[in-house]
């Protein structure tokens, strides 16, 4: 095989579907956040972000970042091993006793990023878990996809948020068989909200064990910011719950919380959790740090929500199609991947405003789109002038 010739030939492909990924250069700038100097073909220029995941500007924090900055200097920059292997600090400890309290469970466990979390617990679980069958809704994020597709069990995939087409499924397995339910509580890239409570309804009914990614959720929702299912007062009712410590906690890494017996199955048979080193303490301090500011940070997400109904407000005013599913997140649809891309050009390149393209696999062909994620610390003049360069380049368009 040629093989330089095939990598060359795959990269043309999606060079002419327009779906060739180049990275914006997007320096943050402690204090400036949303503004950040980013780089893009060749131009380097202050601009306003509108796509990130550090949805409560947690990742500029002057406390997370001092509590950052003591453990980095007084435990260093690594953890030095695995977390069998010397690399468990107090503060790793600390951070998993914390996360367990905080989703009302016997116990968590952190992994180097959600996406880990997600792919080795759920194909531990349904690799393990004899004759497990995994219901999967189809819009899970990536991380489950490849966990669940990784485990080899034997899987359906039910139509999103469809509660009829799950239940079809369940009725066709045997009720004593073991299965797992895997849905996210906000989809990432909808921005909408599954069913929790109907879930549980049928989890129980079929006897499934449930697994809930909460990655867009945790830090956001509810009155100490634990989530969607603390938000529905569904604290304690589904067997693991997934979170990520890197969007609105602003560090990295990510976690499981669930029964003791479970959270200890996945910690002692996880390939993704025991062969890696372990998450720096620094970061772990700082995450620490961010989730006890998030648990008493109610006026932030106040002030957060306000800025999400505004932009929504705006847009809706100026005629410009988003989608509403009542969360923080607007999918502000296109429908062309190269059309997706130049607008995101000329809005930086006119408009110093930075939105990244989300292109298939991210999203299904045809339904290419920007993800706007407005922030408590985006402003009205912010907010007027997205709304006002959005309208004339679709116009244009
Ligand atoms: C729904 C969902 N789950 C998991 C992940 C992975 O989390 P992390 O970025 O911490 O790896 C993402 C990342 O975007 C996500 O959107």
């Amino acid at each position: 095989m040629n093989y330089q010739e095939f990598f060359e030939q795959e990269i043309d492909k999606i060079k002419e579907e327009g779906r060739y990924r180049v990275f914006a250069n997007v320096k943050r700038i402690t204090g400036s956040f949303p503004k950040a100097i980013v780089q893009m073909n060749g131009i380097s220029k202050e601009a306003t972000l509108w796509c990130s995941n550090d949805y409560l500007g947690m990742g500029h924090n002057a406390d997370v970042l001092e509590e950052m900055s003591r453990v980095i200097l007084s435990s260093g920059s690594g953890a030095g091993g695995t977390r069998n292997i010397s690399g468990t600090t107090p503060y790793h400890t600390l951070l998993e006793e914390e996360l367990a309290k905080w989703h009302k469970c016997d116990s968590a466990l952190v992994f180097t990023s959600g996406y880990v979390a997600n792919e080795t617990t759920l194909s531990t679980l349904a690799s393990k878990i004899p004759e497990c069958i995994v219901l999967s809704d189809a819009l899970n994020h990536a991380s489950m996809i490849e966990g669940i597709s990784h485990s080899r069990a034997r899987k359906f995939i039910f139509r999103h948020n469809d509660m009829d087409h799950l239940k079809s499924f369940l009725d066709q397995i045997p009720k004593y068989q073991p299965k797992i339910i895997a849905v996210e509580s906000v989809y990432s890239m909808e921005g909408d909200v599954a069913p929790l409570d109907e879930i549980l309804d049928l989890a129980r009914k079929y006897q499934a064990l449930t697994y809930v990614d909460e990655v867009h959720a945790v830090g956001m929702y509810g009155d100490d910011g634990a989530g969607k299912i603390h938000e529905m007062n569904l604290d304690g009712e589904f067997d693991l719950i997934q979170g990520t410590l890197g969007k609105a906690i602003g560090c990295i890494g990510g976690y499981i919380a669930g029964g003791k017996s479970i959270v200890d199955f996945v910690r002692s048979f996880s390939p993704g959790f025991i062969f890696t080193t372990a998450l720096p303490p620094a970061i772990t301090s700082g995450a620490l740090k961010s989730i006890q500011i998030l648990k008493n940070a109610s006026d932030l997400r106040a002030v957060h929500q306000e800025a999400v109904t505004q932009t929504k407000q705006a847009l809706s005013k100026a005629g410009l199609p988003f989608l509403d599913h009542y969360t923080h997140i607007i999918p502000f649809i296109i429908g062309d991947a190269a059309k997706c891309k130049e607008i995101s050009k000329t809005l930086f390149q006119e408009f110093g405003i930075y939105v990244q393209p989300i292109n298939y696999p991210t999203v299904p062909k045809g339904s290419e789109r920007f993800r706007i994620t407005p922030t408590p610390y985006h402003t009205k003049e912010d907010i007027d002038h997205l709304v006002k360069a959005l309208s004339l380049l679709m116009k244009e368009l």
